[in-house]
């Protein structure tokens, strides 16, 4: 009875569509992060502080550019994650940058 099955194709359609839907407001929805500094402090600097049980370099004493902090982010390296669009969105991805390129600081002799 192919009548019969209409309802239920229309019925997975329009919950399909939904929930793409949803997904798309949450990539642009409100940012979890209000700050780049906010991000790098609950996201990267845990790794990446230089204190004593930090796993990655010291960001704040290299010299990075934006593209370069990016590449990683979204890659991830050896012990290092790769972070999403999803947990980090683009817009915050470029504040984080802009931080660490900003509080660069020489290493201490
Ligand atoms: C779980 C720990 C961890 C977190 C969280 C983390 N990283 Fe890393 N990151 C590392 C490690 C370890 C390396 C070195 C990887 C290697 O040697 O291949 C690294 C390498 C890097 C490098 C290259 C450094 C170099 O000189 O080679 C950049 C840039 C970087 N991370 C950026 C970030 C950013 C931006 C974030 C936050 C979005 C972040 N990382 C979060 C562990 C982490």
């Amino acid at each position: 009875m192919p009548g019969k099955r209409w309802p239920a194709t229309l019925a997975a359609l329009v919950l399909t569509a939904g929930m793409a839907h949803a997904q798309d407001a949450r990539l642009d929805d409100s940012r979890m992060f209000s700050t780049g500094e906010e991000a790098w402090n609950k996201v990267c600097s845990r790794c990446h502080s230089g204190h004593e049980n930090s796993v990655g370099p010291n960001l704040l004493q290299g010299s990075y550019d934006e593209d370069i902090i990016r590449f990683f982010a979204r890659h991830g390296s050896g012990p290092m994650p790769a972070f999403t669009a999803a947990m980090v969105d683009d817009t915050t991805l470029s504040q984080i940058a802009a931080y660490v390129i900003a509080n660069h600081k020489e290493p201490a002799e």
